[in-house]
């Protein structure tokens, strides 16, 4: 059963943003634009914003935002459905439910999910009810987990027959085809389908919203050439580098205690949710990757790594704290006996005994010092220099200058250097991390090209860069004429930032179907959740700007818009053209004979031609 498209419609249009928000967070008007203290992280000063014409909000700190529904999503922790029902109901509205889209209406990656979701029910009633399943319910009950949380787990198993997840899949009518890209099913050299995951205990893997994109599976025990945990490939909807386990049912936690514990495994993070620690996440045995981070820092900035104490462990956390420093998050490293894993640990000693671990976390500094002195780096003179050179480089890592000349102090102290030393030594370091000291504001261009270019690798000088994001937020400032004035020169396919393509997209497609040109609506369509931040924040930043234009000469705006669009275009155009100017002259250049060179030139000459008109308006 399903909401129709055109309720939820209703609903969104009838909704009043500032209505909703302003009955759980206190709202004061600030130009065009609502500001208050932010309800998903703590603050001191407003940076949450909420905008009444655009019914949307974003906040500047923790870079939340989103529509109505997503407001009450997060704010109540409660699904989509069940926000538009309490939309529904507060607005008085009757919801009228249709039946199941038919599949060729669903898109690609919703029925990805939906395989994801029949599976992983299916893998956890073989674990509750069947009997095929009682091995495993055994294998849980040993390591003391509640039939509570294998249910909020979603833990599963898949029976040993190689064939019951196929028949599962046959019987339901679902997509093999699709099912083999989500690599619950395999096939072999000959041909032959077979279940990937026979015999092994099932942990779905969630996204941030809780939507199943893909499984580990452990074996019972230990057998010569099986992995212990098999994960899920890489898939449409699966990308390991870009998750992080738990965060679905951590999140908010985390924020509320303003601090993420980072541990290995599935199971510890399990087990902790089971004694009540929940501010957690599982980087699932490999060091963290920057888009993690990026992940993590949304819902806090501190962070305390718990890692095993095996080599392998420390290994990682070196590696992780690199990473982490250099996107500036705070780091603390807890440290558990020898042997135990948070696991572990918990289950003998309980939660008390565990946060004390956490309480006695030590600085980066003090922990990779303390490494050394174990290896016993600091007995011999040439060796202890080595170490103190490398306990330097993390600290190279730090955009913040304050923090660095903290952390340069506490290692001369520690150690009786003089701290010109370690300046100069830092200085070397900072050179070979390439930092170079840069003005705040460029550094701030930085960060945000930075943020775009991970989606593709795009180097754009910045004037070109901002043309293109302006274009972008005018396509999005909900005035049609505008919008399709714009897509008439601009071809959606022709930005050079990827981010930007499929925002341009996303409203020409928009246009053509007649749909609502509404930024709440469009955001909605966004999977990409770094995507949607970027859309919010490039909006919310525009409109601190337009505000004064608007309330100085209202009566112009259509005029206005419209000359600014032409600029817009001109400079987009023009940038293109120059571009394939220039590649032309360099086809002259490397002409191999005189015919060729000739066509080039007159190629040229019409290039240079088109410039001219362009420069003149006509486009
Ligand atoms: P561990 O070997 O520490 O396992 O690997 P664990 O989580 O403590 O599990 P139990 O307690 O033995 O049941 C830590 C994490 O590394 C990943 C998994 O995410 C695991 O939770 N891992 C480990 C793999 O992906 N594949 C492997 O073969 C082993
Ligand atoms: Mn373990």
């Amino acid at each position: 059963m399903r909401i129709s498209e055109a309720q939820i419609e209703q609903i969104r249009i009838s909704a009043d943003i500032v209505d909703v928000i302003s009955s759980h967070v206190q709202l004061r008007k600030r130009g065009k634009n609502f500001i208050g203290l932010c309800p998903f992280h703590n603050e001191k000063t407003p940076s949450f914003t909420v905008s009444q014409d655009k019914q949307i909000f974003h906040c500047f700190g923790c870079h939340s935002g989103g529509n109505v529904f997503k407001f009450l999503m997060e704010y109540k922790k409660i699904s989509f459905v069940e926000s538009i029902q309490e939309m529904a109901a507060e607005l008085g509205i009757t919801l009228e439910y249709e039946n199941q889209k038919s599949e060729a209406e669903q898109s690609e990656t919703e029925i990805l999910y939906d395989i994801n979701t029949s599976v992983a029910k299916f893998f956890s009633d073989n674990l509750l009810k069947e009997e095929d399943g009682n091995i495993a319910r055994k294998y849980f009950e040993e390591r003391k987990i509640k039939p509570q949380t294998l249910r909020s787990f979603g833990l599963g198993y898949c029976p040993d027959h190689w064939d019951a997840t196929i028949n599962f899949l046959n019987k339901n009518n679902i997509d093999i085809e699709k099912s083999l890209q989500l690599g619950v099913i395999g096939k072999s050299d000959k041909g032959k389908l077979y279940d990937k995951f026979a015999g092994r205990m099932i942990f779905p893997i969630f996204s941030p919203n809780g939507r199943v994109i893909g499984f580990g599976g452990r074996i019972f025990d230990a057998r010569e050439g099986a992995a212990k945990y098999l994960n899920s490939p890489e898939s449409k909807i699966y990308h390991k580098g870009r998750t992080l386990y738990g965060l679905s049912h951590g999140k908010d936690e985390i924020r509320r205690h303003d601090l993420a514990i980072v541990v290995e495994g599935y199971m510890d993070l399990i087990s902790l949710h089971q004694h009540g620690v929940k501010n957690v996440v599982a980087v699932s045995g490999t060091a963290f990757t920057d888009e993690q981070v990026q992940l993590l820092s949304r819902y806090t900035k501190n962070t305390v790594l718990l890692f095993d104490a095996d080599t392998a462990g420390v290994k990682a956390s070196m590696r992780s704290i690199e990473i982490l420093l250099k996107q500036n998050m705070n780091i603390k490293i807890a440290t558990l006996p020898k042997g135990e894993d948070p696991d572990s640990f918990v289950q003998k000693n309980g939660s008390d005994a565990f946060l004390d671990v956490i309480s006695r976390a030590v600085n980066f500094l003090e922990y990779q010092t303390a490494i050394f002195e174990e290896q016993g780096y600091f007995n011999d003179a040439a060796k202890s220099a080595e170490a103190i050179r490398e306990l330097v480089k993390p600290v190279a890592l730090l955009n913040d200058e304050l923090k660095r000349s903290f952390l340069l102090k506490s290692i001369a102290e520690k150690f009786g250097l003089r701290e010109k030393l370690l300046e100069a030594e830092l200085e070397k370091a900072i050179i070979a991390a390439n930092k170079f000291p840069v003005q705040e504001q460029i550094q701030k261009e930085k960060v945000k090209l930075k943020k775009i270019s991970e989606a593709d690798d795009v180097k754009m000088p910045p004037a070109e860069f901002r043309n293109e994001q302006e274009i972008i937020i005018l396509l999005f400032e909900e005035n049609e004429q505008i919008t399709r004035y714009l897509l008439d020169h601009v071809n959606p396919d022709e930005f050079q930032i990827a981010y930007h393509r499929i925002l341009a997209h996303l409203v020409y497609d928009a246009l053509i179907n007649d749909e609502a040109l509404r930024i709440s609506t469009l955001l909605e369509k966004i999977e990409d959740e770094k995507l949607q931040e970027y859309l919010l924040e490039i909006t919310f930043e525009k409109y601190l700007i337009s505000d004064v234009w608007d309330q100085r000469k209202p009566e112009n705006k259509e005029k206005r818009l419209l000359k600014y669009a032409n600029d817009l275009i001109k400079f987009f155009k023009l940038y293109h053209l120059e571009k394939e100017i220039m590649q032309n002259h360099a086809l002259v250049e490397k002409a191999e004979d005189e015919e060729e060179a000739l066509r080039l030139m007159k190629n040229g000459h019409m290039l240079y031609a088109r410039k001219k008109e362009i420069e003149k308006g006509n486009y």
